[in-house]
């Protein structure tokens, strides 16, 4: 239905620090670099699967603050439907107080008005998540909320992609309820907790996407597991590197490609964004992505 993807999930204003090194517990180092850059998995996804031609809208909340403003009006320049994110009131929009050093980073997020994403808030959207292709969900905001969206998509019988990130453990019931699960490697360490849920996963392989970070991504199909490698570039900023490849992934499946293709054209996707600083900063369009994959002959 309309080819619309549907991200319920986390916006964030990211304050990025770029240094040389991570600064040692009660040491202060001077840094190269502060920017403000918009983030959150929630509005990564949708920033990275708008510019890549999808129709996408974003249910999520915001504050009442500065933070806020900047953001609608960057999720409006780069196209998403933003009618749909709503103001907690009392709550400062999500930061994520991000440094860059040493080829790595450190995050801690606060998620402030990310919290009000409650399962009531959710419900209220169904129409929406009804007339979506795809939703696309990650864990930044409350996990009642994520298990309702995917209950509502079943409902509809709307495809959903689960990105299980941050990771925490969750039931069979509602692995087995989700068209795939995305995680990386230690994701799935996490998720997998306990015997039962290793045997799901056997039993259903075809439902795990698993990103090795820059070696590639793996699926399986057929009983068969194939890895798809992933491109080698210069590395700047990997935040963002897995909300790309999914928002990525989204695309692709809600407009009809394969996963192999969907995979590939998400290995680009993650690939080109790391090669900028931030998040939603460094995400390509479409059309940068297609001039890539022609120039890399795959
Ligand atoms: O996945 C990257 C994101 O995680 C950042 O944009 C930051 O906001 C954190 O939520
Ligand atoms: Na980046």
């Amino acid at each position: 239905s309309s080819g619309t993807v549907t991200v319920i999930g986390s916006i964030n204003m990211d304050l990025v620090t770029e240094a040389e090194q991570f600064p040692n517990k009660g040491e202060t180092l001077l840094g190269k670099s502060f920017s403000t850059i918009p983030g959150g998995k929630g509005a990564n996804q949708a920033v990275a699967s708008s510019k890549l031609g999808a129709n996408v809208n974003l249910i999520g909340c915001v504050g009442n603050d500065a933070f806020a403003k900047t953001l609608n009006h960057h999720f409006e320049t780069q196209g998403i439907n933003t009618n749909y994110i709503e103001e907690a009131p009392g709550e400062p929009t999500g930061v994520a107080s991000i440094t860059i050093a040493e080829n790595d980073n450190h995050i801690i997020v606060v998620p402030g008005a990310n919290h009000a994403v409650t399962p009531q808030l959710v419900e209220k959207y169904e129409p929406i998540i009804a007339e979506s292709e795809t939703i696309l969900l990650q864990f930044e905001i409350p996990i009642e909320s994520v298990e309702k969206a995917v209950e509502l998509a079943n409902k509809h019988g709307v495809r959903v992609i689960l990105n299980p990130a941050p990771v925490q453990p969750i039931s069979i019931s509602v692995m087995a309820s989700v068209d795939y699960i995305t995680p990386n490697e230690h994701e799935l360490a996490v998720l997998l907790d306990d015997e039962e849920k290793k045997a799901f996963y056997e039993q259903n392989r075809e439902k795990f996407v698993i990103t090795h970070g820059s070696k590639g991504v793996e699926y399986f199909e057929h009983g068969q597991s194939h890895l798809v490698p992933g491109f080698s570039v210069d590395v700047v900023d990997t935040t963002g590197a897995g909300d790309s490849f999914n928002g990525a992934l989204a695309v692709a499946l809600t407009r009809g490609d394969s996963l192999a293709e969907g995979c590939l054209f998400g290995n680009a996707v993650g690939a080109l964004s790391v090669s900028k600083l931030g998040a939603q900063s460094g995400m390509p369009t479409k059309e940068e992505v297609e001039e890539f994959i022609q120039t890399r002959n795959v």
